[in-house]
């Protein structure tokens, strides 16, 4: 987690510090910080326990002129949320100072250590070694050689990171580098930048370059960046990325929150994901990267994901166990890197994740890789340490996801998955061009399901009171809904703060039935498919009990009306694409009770979007 950001050139630092680190906030928003070189080389540091806006205010009454300098917005690890702990940290002399993303594993001896040898420390974060590691390296053997500093302080290192470093007897030079944590640079006439992903460059560039593990970038405040390898090689020519992201899709433009626009975006999106995907063939998909008989010899499919990602795993396998008739295995990457894995040389391996910087996921990916097996991602950002350590990367085009709670990329990503399904199964033979091309249409009918969906969004409200002051909710649907239930239920509790449980409805009365008692709010995910009467029953168990229900169902079913207090009514839908349409009304719900209950929709407590430490 945490946000990372560098400067160097001919305008005012902190202008695009603050702005970029606003940008990354989704990142952690504990504390926020920046070191400015002021004009007279001496660091000017400015840091706070809470948000960027604070942060921005006190920049401001600090008048920070300076043209070089490094910014920090954390979510907590080592050390309390606290103004001591915010980012950037210095070394004895105050003249060093450093921000970093990751966790530095063996800060405890380095500290230690450097202790012994006469270091003070002022936090309690694993971070502050590195200025101090960097001070000791370059008054020593790296004799004031910025690049050579960092090298050394870095081979001292254990854990992941991505780290800036400024010191006041270098005007105009920042040093940068990175270790399983994400940091990209550009160079442009007006100076050279580094942010921990693309969006805050996308306001400055339309093209990014990217460091490979244990570069060393070194920034010059003429623009230029000279990358070295873990070697101390020179890279000639480093990795070039082009941004076709508009700055401006990183914006509210409009709307009173990022939750509430991604939302409604989600309609575009996933026209964007289907434009051009059908061809004369099939499902036109080079990006797998994977030959026809490839793909047709597929025995097995492992997909590993996290949050909501995982919920879309889960619509994975249903999609692709239904139509391809490959068996699957869904898994928390958190728990897969520590599990026994069975492969063969068959096998195939899909990463799901929005950010693409999943720590546990990417480490799943990587352990997959190293048993020889293929490893496939859908993502959603551009260069993303997902796409690049993938042997394919599919990207969901759903624009940059801002709010903390995953809404547009969750039903993009489904379909991205439906997607690979048909692709599959018409390589292995188990569905025809026609059956893949019938499926395709119906796809193409969910963007207008989706924005009736949204055209709804008054049902959703009506139930706001129910949830508004309830300690706890169930959750409940059978099959892919199942999943709507898993997926609406973590949405309630992530952003509005009530205790969401979602269970399979069969399996209510094995055990959660006895929460329910008079008024309980019951939320039950019973689409028209082929387990409907069976999920009715369960609702009638939980009525009988004297559940408040809130019911999602299809259009015209004048059972479940008679039985639910309440519909959130969604349009007639194939049974396996009505996950994408439905989810949509719990977002909405979820969102419409956190602002009821006045929360920050966008930055729930205690999270950050990208989980980039395990
Ligand atoms: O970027 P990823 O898709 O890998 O992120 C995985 C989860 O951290 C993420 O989906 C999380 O669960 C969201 N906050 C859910 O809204």
């Amino acid at each position: 987690m945490c946000g990372i950001v560098g400067y160097t050139g001919s305008k005012r630092a902190v202008d695009y510090l603050l702005d970029g680190l606003a940008t990354l906030e989704y990142r952690g928003y504990d504390s926020a910080g920046v070191a400015v070189l002021s004009p007279d080389d001496h660091l000017h540091i400015v840091k706070c326990q809470g948000r960027v806006a604070a942060l921005r205010e006190r920049c401001n009454a600090a008048n920070l002129t300076g043209t070089t300098g490094i910014g920090h917005t954390r979510w907590a690890t080592h050390g309390a949320p606290s103004d001591r702990n915010a980012h950037p940290h210095t070394d004895c002399s105050g003249r060093i100072a450093a921000v970093h993303n990751g966790i530095i594993e063996n800060f405890e001896d380095l500290r230690a250590q450097l202790r012994l040898a006469g270091h003070e420390f002022k936090s309690d974060t694993d971070t502050e070694v590195i200025p101090h590691l960097f001070e000791d390296a370059y008054k020593g053997p790296a004799q004031g050689d910025m690049v050579r500093a960092l090298r050394n302080t870095v081979a001292r290192l254990e854990g992941s990171w991505s780290i800036a470093v400024t010191c006041a007897d270098r005007p105009g030079e920042l040093v940068v580098t990175r270790h399983g944590s994400p940091l990209v640079v550009a160079s442009t006439p007006e100076g050279a930048y580094a942010a921990s992903d693309v969006m805050p460059l996308a306001a400055v560039t339309s093209h990014v370059l990217q460091l490979d593990d244990d570069d060393i970038a070194l920034l010059k405040a003429d623009g230029s960046v000279t990358v070295y390898d873990a070697g101390g090689d020179l890279v000639r020519e480093p990795k070039g990325l082009d941004i076709d992201w508009d700055a401006s899709a990183a914006t509210l433009g409009g709307y009173s929150d990022f939750m509430g626009k991604e939302i409604s975006e989600q309609p575009e999106a996933i026209e964007r994901l289907l434009k051009d995907r059908l061809g004369e063939h099939g499902i036109e998909m080079d990006e797998l990267n994977l030959t026809n008989s490839q793909l047709a010899a597929i025995d097995r499919i492992y997909v590993v994901a996290c949050g909501t990602s995982y919920h879309v795993g889960l619509i994975a396998r249903k999609l692709i166990e239904h139509w391809a008739k490959v068996s699957v295995s869904v898994e928390y990457a958190s728990e897969f890197n520590y599990s026994d894995v069975l492969v063969t040389q068959n096998t195939l391996c899909i990463i799901i994740t929005q950010s693409g910087e999943t720590a546990d996921t990417l480490s799943a990916a990587r352990r997959l890789k190293g048993m020889g097996c293929r490893v496939f991602a859908i993502t959603n950002v551009l260069g993303s340490s997902a796409a690049r350590e993938a042997d394919g990367a599919l990207y969901i085009q759903a624009g940059p996801e801002i709010a903390v709670a995953s809404t547009k990329a969750y039903t993009a990503q489904m379909v991205a998955a439906a997607l690979v399904a048909l692709r599959l199964a018409l390589a292995n033979g188990q569905m025809t061009q026609a059956e893949v091309e019938k499926v395709f249409h119906q796809l193409e009918t969910v963007p207008d399901a989706i924005r009736e969906v949204l055209n709804r969004s008054w049902q959703d409200k009506q139930v706001v009171p129910i949830f508004r002051d309830a300690p706890s909710a169930l959750y409940l649907g059978r099959g892919t809904s199942s999943t709507t239930a898993y997926e609406g239920a973590l949405k309630m509790k992530e952003i509005a703060y009530v205790h969401a449980e979602a269970y399979p409805a069969g399996e209510m009365k094995h055990g959660p039935i006895a929460l329910i008692q008079p008024g309980y709010p019951v939320v039950a995910v019973v689409p028209s498919d082929h387990v409907h009467d069976k999920t009715v029953s369960n609702v009638m168990e939980s009525k009988a009990r004297g559940a408040k229900v809130i019911a999602v169902a299809t259009d015209g079913d004048e059972q479940v009306a008679n039985l639910a207090d309440h519909v959130l009514w969604v349009p007639q839908m194939d049974e396996y694409l009505v996950p994408i349409v439905a989810v949509v009304h719990l977002q909405v719900l979820a969102r419409y009770v956190a602002k009821a209950k006045g929360l920050d929709v966008d930055k729930p407590r205690n999270l950050a979007k990208s989980v980039t430490v395990e």
